[in-house]
This record gives C-alpha cells, sequence and structure tokens, in this order.
C-alpha cells in the first residue's frame, strides 16, 4: 500500500488515530528495522501521551543485527518497551506477548486497586505505510484468537481481537503519516519503498544508495556483483548494469533498469542486512 500523503490525508489519518487513541491503553507502534526513526511519526509521542508503549522494531531480519541491538538499547532508554520483530514470518512474535503483558500490568494493577475488575487492557498497532502493520497483526493474532464482534453502544464499529483474557487488539491498524520536511528523511524512506517510485527518480535513488554503501558498508558491492568498488558511485552502477545484463545491444547501458534492479535487490534483502541510520548518530 503506497500513499501519496496530501494534507488533506494527514488531517483524516490524524483524526482518526485520535479517535482510536480514546478507546485504548497500549499502543503497539512499528518501526522499520532499517529505519527506525525516521519511519517513525514522532507526533505519536504527542497523541499517545498517558498510554503504555511498545516498539517492534519490524523487518529485522532485513537489518543489521548489530544495529538491531543497539537501536533496542536505544528506544528502552526512551523508556519505550521494545521488541523486534519479523512479522513475516514470526520470529519475535511470542515475545511481544510477554512485552504487552509487561506493558500492561501498571494498567491491570491500577484497575485492580480502584476496584475494577475484569476490564481487558486494549491495545493498537500504528505505524507509517508499508512497514508491516497487516502482516503484523494477522501473524500475532493469527488463528487462535476469536473476534469479538461490535459491543453495542461502547466501541460501535470497531472490531476487537481477544488476545487472551486480559488483551483486546483493535483490529484495523492505525496509519501515521511519515514526516519527509527532512531530505534525509525522505531518502531513507525512498530506499526502503516507502515512497512512491513513480515520484522519485530512480537513478538518483541507486546512486545515493551506492553512496551510502560505500560509506558505511565497504565490501557489500564487491561481494554482491563481483565488481570493483571504484570511487564513482556512477561507475559502479554501469558495472552493476553490466553484470545484471542492463544494456541494449547497441552497447548502450540502462542505467535506469539497472537503478530498479539495484533498488530491488537491496529492499528484498539481497545485498544482505542493511541498516540505512545509526543511534549513536540521533542522539
Ligand atoms: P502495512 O500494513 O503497514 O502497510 O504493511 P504490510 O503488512 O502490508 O507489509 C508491507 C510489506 O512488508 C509486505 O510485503 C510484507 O510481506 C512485508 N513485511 C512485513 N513484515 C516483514 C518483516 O518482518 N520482514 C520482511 N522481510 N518483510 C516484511 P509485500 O512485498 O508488499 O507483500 P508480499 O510480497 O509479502 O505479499
Amino acid at each position: 500500500m503506497h500513499f501519496q500523503w496530501y494534507p488533506g490525508h494527514m488531517t483524516k489519518a490524524k483524526r482518526m488515530m485520535e479517535e482510536n487513541i480514546k478507546l485504548i491503553d497500549l499502543i503497539i507502534e512499528l518501526v522499520d528495522a532499517r529505519v527506525p526513526l525516521s519511519s517513525r511519526n514522532p507526533e505519536i509521542d504527542n497523541l499517545g501521551k498517558n498510554k503504555s508503549r511498545l516498539v517492534l522494531l519490524n523487518k529485522s531480519d532485513l537489518a543489521d543485527e548489530k544495529y538491531n541491538d543497539e537501536w533496542m538499547q536505544y528506544f528502552k532508554s526512551k523508556g519505550y518497551f521494545v521488541v523486534k520483530v519479523n512479522a513475516r514470518n514470526g520470529n519475535g512474535i511470542k515475545q511481544v506477548n510477554s512485552a504487552v503483558m509487561e506493558a500492561c500490568k501498571e494498567k491491570i494493577e491500577r484497575d485492580r486497586k480502584r476496584g475494577i475488575l475484569n476490564r481487558p487492557v486494549r491495545a493498537m498497532v500504528v505505524g507509517i505505510p508499508n512497514v508491516g502493520k497487516s502482516t503484523f497483526i494477522n501473524s500475532f493474532a493469527g488463528k487462535a484468537c476469536t473476534k469479538t464482534g461490535n459491543k453495542p453502544g461502547v466501541t460501535k464499529g470497531k472490531q476487537w481481537i481477544k488476545l487472551n483474557k486480559n488483551v483486546e487488539l483493535l483490529d484495523t491498524p492505525g496509519i501515521l503519516w511519515p514526516k519527509f520536511e527532512d531530505q534525509t528523511v525522505g531518502l531513507r524512506l525512498a530506499f526502503i519503498g516507502s515512497i512512491k517510485d513513480e515520484i522519485l527518480n530512480v537513478d538518483e535513488l541507486a546512486l545515493e544508495l551506492i553512496k551510502f554503501l560505500r560509506e558505511y558498508y565497504p565490501g557489500v558491492l564487491k561481494t554482491r556483483y563481483e565488481i570493483e568498488e571504484v570511487d564513482n558511485d556512477a561507475e559502479i552502477l554501469a558495472q552493476i548494469a553490466k553484470v545484471r545484463g542492463c544494456v541494449s545491444k547497441g552497447e548502450e547501458i540502462d542505467y535506469s533498469k539497472a537503478a530498479a534492479l539495484f533498488i530491488e535487490d537491496f529492499r528484498s534483502g539481497r545485498l544482505g542486512r542493511i541498516t540505512l541510520e545509526f543511534p549513536e548518530k540521533e542522539e
């Protein structure tokens, strides 16, 4: 699902979020482990103040394990509960269950002290488009859980998935709008495919990614494509084009085709596990 974000969309998404947040105690926020900050919208902190917070580093299979651990520490140090997951194959999903219970403990205890018993804690999944919200809800809620229909008068029109006797999950995720103001953020979101490729210059995007990889992951391009990592991004793209057969009969190099293939290699993990932003630089 790719969106173009216009002010109208943002206003609508924000309004929906505000409405739904009123109904819940815990926010399960998905971020992309390759860009854990660029794939967030910090406004969620404002919208979700007074709520319990759990951050999931999703697509952790595509990100560098070393930085996954550093980002876990980063979010913990900011007071979030945090789990790294792979919503696609289910890795880490069990830990999410215990983290949810842990994050809700306080709430359950507070209710108990006030004499409120058996009121389930309610949670909702939020995140920017394409971060894996639907995939996560499917693998987390799975088939074992039963949907509790609408409860007239209380949660009209809302579907809740009963995770266990204490916790219910809103079945539709909250969509956060990415924040594009910053050029670097926009670029990182483009790398992971969260901005429509049609509105991007794919050649430039590829050159930027080559530049990044040469600096932070030297040797990756050489190993993957068996090319020389020369000090010239365009020359590297030309080499990739030749290796990937993006050359016309007249020996002309099809840079755009090569760029698109290369970006796809990155997005699908064929270049290996790569993180695009690092916690120590973001403090
Ligand atoms: P959304 O609801 O937040 O918009 O995201 P959605 O679940 O639709 O997931 C977007 C894409 O990300 C999907 O791929 C999904 O399979 C993939 N994905 C989700 N979680 C993970 C993960 O932990 N690891 C990896 N590697 N991929 C993940 P797609 O190509 O759009 O669809 P499909 O090929 O899976 O059908």
